[in-house]
């Protein structure tokens, strides 16, 4: 939530910010602006997305080589011209750049308000630059020391960046909770809330930890300590980031690109695990736990959104696999209850962006309680995997559309392997299904290019159902999780209502809903449950509902009821996932272009999602 961008250093500031909003747009895009120094601390913001900021400024005057910029998903206060980032200090002398929410900002404010300071957003974040400002007039301090101060005051999540006239060389950093990387150039920084707007310019980075204020300054080393005063030393990492992976490479929507690039992400979530022929699985980042989670009474997966939905596939392999009992949990609810947690409990955090603030929070608290904490993200070097004691990589490479497409994939991809080795530990599995398994699971990069193919005619598909009001999908077993999985995604992307049901469950409520206008999803696959699913199926055409069924290649029952038939290749039913999923992802897409939504950035979402 929110994209910050920062610069200082010897190129005018303006089209380094501008190009680094571009690449955070997906982390909010209600609002955005920057601040630039060149004897002036000029300030410009709008409403709107990155491309109104730069055709609002386009006829003022950005130069510097200093500057901040900001890409808004609003919390407190509506996205307006006045609740855009930056914000100005009193004297116009200081302007900053937030994202996070600070709890405290009431009592704040109005102490501030007692002495003189007049608040003009309905934002949160002026109370911080206010603040800073009275500390360092007041107590005739440094623009660091007063960040310090000030923040030791602040209750709440916050990345910030501060700019000051007065020191037209430097710019103070600091984070908690909200993710903050620092890129080292020759005599420049760069400043961001992940590294797609650093990686064209440097490959040096820092991550900031939670509670470390940062200055860089012209000519300086780059300066790191903690709000409680220690000094800290900066651990220079190397960025492992393909620029090309942050652009469109000739499709229409990154959402598009990222679907087509499921045969090659779930490969390198494969690389170097997977060795079908020798017989081996073996996950580097899990070695030492291996044992631990081998003989863990209990898994506890904890997530949100579509990594939620992973999570559920996830408890059906290590219960059908492992034979551990797997409980899968919403982080959100998670974190408030008072969960009973034992220490040879392993809970599994799964999230893409690797930042969303409330599996975070469930980690802590899991870790407190004593519980081993294992990993599963995609975005290296964020928060999560810093939390965690051990996890994987997903490495899908970056996921830019706002919509979770790859990502998911590699999830499920990550726990088969997992599931896998753990039931090998414990000899839960036997070795001819053990072999079988790895094999299809090589195959499976072949078969996610074979169900690609189905795109043309899901387009098709799309064309008859584009202003549909409702869907329902269906699915059974490990297509349970699909179903939810499809639903999610035509929702969050194409705005149409859908729910997503264990098939079986439908005549307990949803059947209710079916007429001619209703469309039903059923992904028709099962081996084992193939019968119920056909009756699941006859209930819904008695009803005059339309199926749209998802069937193995040379279905012969399914196809003589549905209305519409998708095929996808044959697999083990476990790994059924990993290819139903994708005419879910198209059918979404197509619909969400017909109806001209902004597939990338869906209206009110965020990528990364770093506040409650
Ligand atoms: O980065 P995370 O995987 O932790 O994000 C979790 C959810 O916010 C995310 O999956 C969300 O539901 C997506 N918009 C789904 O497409």
């Amino acid at each position: 939530m929110c994209g910050i961008v920062g610069y200082v250093g010897s190129k005018q500031a303006y089209p380094i910010l501008m190009k680094g909003l571009y690449r955070l747009e997906y982390r909010g895009y209600d609002s955005a602006g920057i601040a630039l120094v060149d004897g002036d601390l000029k300030l410009y913001k709008t409403k709107g997305k990155v491309s109104d900021l730069e055709h609002f400024v386009h006829d003022k005057d950005v130069t510097g080589t200093i500057g901040i910029a900001h890409t808004r998903w609003a919390t407190h206060g509506e996205p307006n011209n006045i609740n855009a980032h930056p914000h100005y200090s009193q004297t116009h002398n200081l302007a900053l750049i937030h994202n996070g929410i600070i709890e405290n900002y009431g009592p704040i404010k109005e102490e501030l308000q007692k002495r003189g300071y007049k608040f003009i957003s309905d934002t949160d974040t002026e109370v911080i630059i206010h603040l800073i400002e009275d500390i360092k007039v007041n107590e005739k301090v440094t623009l660091d020391e007063a960040v310090r101060i000030a923040l030791n005051q602040i209750i709440g999540a916050y990345a910030i960046v501060v700019i000051s006239k007065e020191d037209p060389d430097m710019l103070v950093a600091a984070r908690k909770g909200s993710p903050l990387v620092v890129g080292i150039g020759k005599n420049e920084f760069f400043i961001a809330s992940d590294a797609s707007p650093i990686v064209e310019y440097t490959q040096d980075v820092v991550y900031l930890n939670d509670e470390e204020i940062v200055t860089v300054r012209r000519g300086h080393k780059i300066k790191i300590k903690t709000i409680t005063n220690k000094d800290k030393t900066p651990y220079i990492q190397k960025l492992e980031l393909n620029l090309s992976a942050l652009e469109k490479g000739g499709f229409e929507h990154f959402m598009l690109k990222e679907i087509f690039e499921q045969s090659r992400s779930i490969q390198d979530s494969m690389r170097g695990r997977l060795n079908a022929k020798e017989g081996t699985v073996k996950l580097g980042g899990i070695l030492d736990y291996e044992q631990k989670m081998a003989n863990a009474k209990r898994i506890i997966i904890v997530a949100c959104g579509t990594s939620w939905h992973a999570g559920l596939v996830g408890e059906y392999l290590f219960e059908d696999l492992a034979r551990i009992p797997v409980e899968v949990e919403y982080a959100s609810e998670f974190r408030y209850r008072n969960p009973v947690i034992n220490e040879d409990d392993i809970v599994i955090a799964i999230s893409q962006s690797g930042e969303t603030a409330d599996t975070l929070a469930a980690i802590e608290m899991a870790k407190m309680k004593g519980a081993t904490i294992i990993g599963i993200c995609n975005v290296v070097g964020s928060s999560i995997p810093r939390a965690t004691h051990a996890g994987s990589y997903t490495h899908a490479g970056p996921e830019i559309g706002v919509a979770s497409t790859k990502a998911f994939t590699a999830q499920v991809t990550i726990l088969t392997l997992m599931a896998l080795r753990i039931a090998q530990m414990k000899g839960t599995i036997e070795k001819s299904r053990f072999h079988r398994l790895l094999n299809e699971l090589e195959a499976i990069p072949e078969k996610v290019k074979e169900t690609l193919a189905v795109d043309k005619q899901v387009k098709e598909l799309a064309r008859i159902f584009t202003y549909t009001r409702n869907f329902l999908y269906l699915g059974r077993g490990y297509n349970f999780p699909v179903a939810l999985e499809g639903a999610l995604k035509l929702k969050e992307i194409s705005y149409i209502h859908a729910e997503g049901y264990p098939a079986a469950e439908m005549k307990h409520g949803p059947i209710a809903l079916i007429d001619r206008e209703m469309p039903v999803v059923v992904i028709a696959t099962n081996k084992g449950t193939y019968d119920k699913v056909l009756s699941n199926i006859q209930e819904v055409k008695a009803r005059k509902g339309k199926i749209i069924a998802i069937v193995t290649k040379g279905d012969k029952d399914v196809k003589k009821l549905a209305d519409y038939i998708i095929e996808v290749p044959e697999t083990e039913e476990m790994l059924v996932p990993l290819l139903a999923t994708i005419p879910l992802q198209l059918l979404s897409y197509h619909i969400a272009v017909m109806r001209d939504c902004n597939v990338d950035q869906p209206r009110n979402l965020a990528k990364s999602v770093t506040v409650e």
